[in-house]
């Protein structure tokens, strides 16, 4: 075809290698952090439960999830090789990490971390036909006609013939079980909004990069030790 197509989004989807012991003490560790929640009010019934917003906002600081963000360190320095940032001139830190429990039609909706770098989703238990995860676009880069691609009555009326990859504005990332999503925090996701989850579970967890040495150096966050608190 004679297309050419620039600017992707990269997302890498990998697998963490974890022993099934050391997930079901995951999997416990987070069924009591449900079962102890600390702002139930404040969960929807139709929204997943999150458990940032229930007091257990630091999986990184338990000793059971240690294993698992060794693995995921890797992944990220990995993800970093892609888009060629040397991971050598920047430190990575974890700032907040926490599980997403769906029950039943129960979903997480479109947001995006705005106070972080780099995000993922990592599947600590997810059956074949739970939820996947929906990444939309903001580009419209090909959306000659603003809002078309978008557009309910467009569809319907048949302006727009079908979707396929060069119209779409989401589009879904199958996932199973072990698998690991890294994206920009800026990117807008969501759940799969349709299938009936069976106690589906997922870590997230939000980094920041600050350079090494910011001299001469504008865009990143300076070293936190030049920091100083007003
Ligand atoms: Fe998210």
């Amino acid at each position: 075809m004679p297309l050419i197509n620039l600017f992707p989004l990269t997302i890498l989807k990998d697998k963490i290698e974890l022993k099934n012991n050391e997930k079901d003490l995951m999997i416990n560790e987070i069924r009591l952090m449900k079962k102890n929640s600390k702002n139930l009010d404040y969960k929807n019934p139709s929204f997943s439960w999150t458990g940032d917003t229930q007091g257990y906002e630091f999986l990184h600081k338990n000793k059971k999830f240690s294993e698992l963000f060794d693995q995921i360190k890797v992944k990220i320095k990995e993800y970093l090789k892609y888009i060629e940032i040397d991971n050598n001139l920047i430190d990575l830190f974890i700032q907040r990490s926490w599980a997403t429990i769906s029950e039943g039609k129960e979903i997480v909706s479109k947001h995006r971390h705005f106070q972080s770098h780099i995000s993922f989703a990592y599947y600590l238990k997810k059956a074949e036909n739970d939820s996947n995860i929906i990444i939309f676009d903001e580009g419209y880069k090909n959306e000659i006609i603003p809002g078309i691609f978008r557009s309910t009555t467009a569809f319907k009326k048949g302006v727009i013939k079908k979707q396929n990859h060069l119209n779409t504005t989401n589009a879904m990332v199958n996932v199973e079980e072990d698998e690991i999503v890294i994206f920009p925090s800026k990117t807008v996701h969501s759940t799969q909004q349709n299938p009936n989850n069976r106690e589906r579970i997922s870590i997230s967890a939000d980094i920041v990069c600050i350079s090494k040495d910011s001299e001469l150096l504008e865009m990143t966050m300076p070293p936190i030790n030049e920091w100083t608190k007003m």
